[in-house]
C-alpha cells in the first residue's frame, strides 16, 4: 500500500514509527513530517491545513490510505474530500468531527442520550451567559465552542473571573468565531485521564487509557501547554472502570452518532474525570492525543495499520489488537519559553546516543534537518519515550535517555509519572 500520513508532530511521528513497520506498506509519505519522520516517511512539504494540496498530492502519487493526525483538517473535512476523490482515510468526517469541532455539540449529544458529564448551559448572548453565572457556584468551567488549540478552557475561581472569561469571548473576540458561542459548566473534581478507542462508525474497540501532564512545570504548575508528558497505563483506569467508560460514554456515543446520521470512524479520545470510579466526560477528541499517542503506540504489539484500515472499513468486529504488558512513558522536552515565546535553531545533539538505550525511542515534533544536524524548529520538540515493565522503571529509562540529550535551548519537566508511582 502507498500510504500518507498527514501531520508533523510527535504524535504523527509515532505514527509513522508504527506504520513504516506494517508489511502492507510499499510506501510511506508524511506531510509535512520532521526531522524525525524523515527515518521512516518521505516528508512532503504540504502543511496539515492544506487541504488541496494534501488532496493533490494523494492524486498525483496514488495514494491507497491516508492517516489523518491533526483536528483541524479533520474538523475542515479533509477526510470527505479524500473520499470523493476515491482515497481511503483514516478519520472522522466534518460531521463526526463535530465532537471535537463543537463543545456545545458534544454536550447536547451527551444530554440527549444521558451520558455522564457537568451539567452546563451554551449560550451566544452575554447578557444571559453573566445570569447564568450569577446563579453558580465557583469554581464555575467557561470554554469557547470551536478548536481553540487547547487554550479555550478557562477554570474560573470566583464568579467575576467566570464573567470576565465569558465577555472575552463572547464580545472581546477572544477566540475568534471560535469563541462567539461558550459553554459553561460546572467543576467537577477526580482525577483526569485520557481513554482511546478504535471506531468505525458502530463498533468501539478499547485501545488503551493514559495519562498527561498539561501544565509547563513541575508539580503541575505554570501555564497550560499541549502536553508536557504521558503514560500508559493509567492506574486510575482499571478494568472496572474501562468498562463503565465503554457501557456509559463511549458505545452510547457511537450509537448516538450513527443514529443521528453522522456515524463517526476513526480513534475517539474521551477526555475524562473519574471521581471514586465513576467516569464523566469532559471533552472528545477525535484524534489521538499528543504526547498520550507516543507512549499508547509503543505498547502495541500488533500491526497498526490494519486496524485502522478495518477502521475507515467498518470491520473493526472482527478485530483484536495484542497489547506489550509493558508500561510506557514519555517525556516531551519542549523549547525554552514554551508555551509562550521561544527561539528556534538551536542545533539539538545527543539524540542517537539517548536512543540507542534499550526500550528507548526518540519521536521527534518541532524539529528540521539541517544538512545532518537536528535543529529545534518549535514549541515542542522531543518526546522521549521508555517502554520497561512498571511507569517506575519507565520513568527511570526515559530521564536516563532525556539526560543524554545535548540542547542548552531546551527543557522538561522532571516529574513526568509521578502521580501514578507514588
Ligand atoms: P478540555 O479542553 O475540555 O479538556 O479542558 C481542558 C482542561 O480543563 C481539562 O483537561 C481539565 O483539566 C479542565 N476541565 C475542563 N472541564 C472541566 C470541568 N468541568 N471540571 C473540571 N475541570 C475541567
Ligand atoms: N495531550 C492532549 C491532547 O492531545 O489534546
Amino acid at each position: 500500500m502507498r500510504v500518507l500520513v498527514v501531520g508533523g508532530g510527535g504524535r504523527e511521528h509515532a505514527l509513522c514509527w508504527a506504520i513504516a513497520a506494517s508489511p502492507l506498506v510499499e510506501a510511506l509519505y508524511c506531510a509535512p513530517g520532521n526531522a524525525g519522520i524523515a527515518a521512516d516517511a518521505v516528508c512532503v512539504p504540504v502543511g496539515a491545513g492544506d487541504l488541496d494540496g494534501i488532496l493533490g498530492f494523494a492524486r498525483d502519487e496514488r495514494i491507497d490510505f491516508v492517516v489523518v493526525g491533526p483536528e483541524a483538517p479533520l474538523v475542515a473535512g479533509l477526510v470527505a474530500r479524500l473520499a470523493d476523490a476515491g482515497i481511503k482515510a483514516f478519520g472522522p468526517t466534518a460531521a463526526a468531527a463535530r465532537l471535537e469541532g463543537s463543545k456545545a455539540f458534544t454536550k447536547d449529544l451527551c444530554a440527549r442520550h444521558g451520558i455522564p458529564t457537568a451539567a452546563y448551559g451554551r449560550f451566544t448572548d452575554p447578557a444571559a451567559a453573566s445570569a447564568f453565572i450569577e446563579d453558580r457556584v465557583p469554581p464555575i468551567v467557561v470554554k469557547a465552542d470551536g478548536l481553540a488549540a487547547g487554550k479555550g478552557v478557562t477554570i474560573a475561581e470566583t464568579r467575576d473571573a467566570a464573567l470576565d472569561a465569558a465577555r472575552d469571548m463572547l464580545t472581546g473576540g477572544r477566540f475568534g468565531a471560535a469563541g462567539e458561542e461558550i459553554v459553561i459548566e460546572e467543576f467537577l473534581a477526580g482525577e483526569e485521564a485520557s481513554f482511546f478507542a478504535l471506531v468505525d462508525g458502530e463498533t468501539a474497540l478499547p485501545l488503551a487509557a493514559a495519562q498527561d501532564h498539561k501544565r509547563a512545570g513541575d508539580g503541575d504548575t505554570g501555564p497550560n501547554t499541549g502536553g508536557m508528558g504521558a503514560y500508559s497505563p493509567a492506574p486510575v483506569v482499571n478494568e472496572d472502570v474501562a468498562e463503565r467508560v465503554m457501557a456509559r460514554i463511549v458505545r452510547p456515543t457511537v450509537a448516538a452518532m450513527k443514529a443521528e446520521g453522522a456515524p463517526f470512524r476513526g480513534v475517539l479520545y474521551a477526555g475524562l474525570m473519574i471521581d471514586d470510579g465513576e467516569p464523566s466526560l469532559l471533552e472528545y477528541n477525535v484524534r489521538f492525543g499528543d504526547p498520550e499517542c507516543q507512549a499508547l503506540i509503543v505498547r502495541l504489539a500488533s500491526d497498526l495499520l490494519p486496524a485502522l484500515i478495518a477502521s475507515a472499513d467498518g470491520v473493526l468486529d472482527m478485530f483484536d489488537l495484542r497489547w506489550h504488558d509493558d508500561a510506557a512513558l514519555t517525556v516531551v522536552m519542549a523549547s525554552k519559553g514554551y508555551p509562550g515565546a521561544y527561539e528556534t535553531g538551536g542545533v539539538i545533539g545527543g539524540i542517537d546516543a539517548s536512543s540507542a538505550i534499550d526500550g528507548v525511542t526518540v519521536f521527534h515534533a518541532g524539529t528540521e534537518d539541517d544538512g545532518g544536524a537536528v535543529r529545534a524548529a518549535g514549541g515542542r520538540v522531543l518526546g522521549i519515550t521508555a517502554c520497561a515493565p512498571t511507569i517506575a522503571d519507565a520513568q527511570r529509562l526515559a530521564y536516563r535517555a532525556v539526560d543524554r540529550i545535548d540542547w542548552p535551548g531546551g527543557f522538561c519537566r522532571r516529574d513526568i509519572g509521578a502521580r501514578a508511582i507514588d
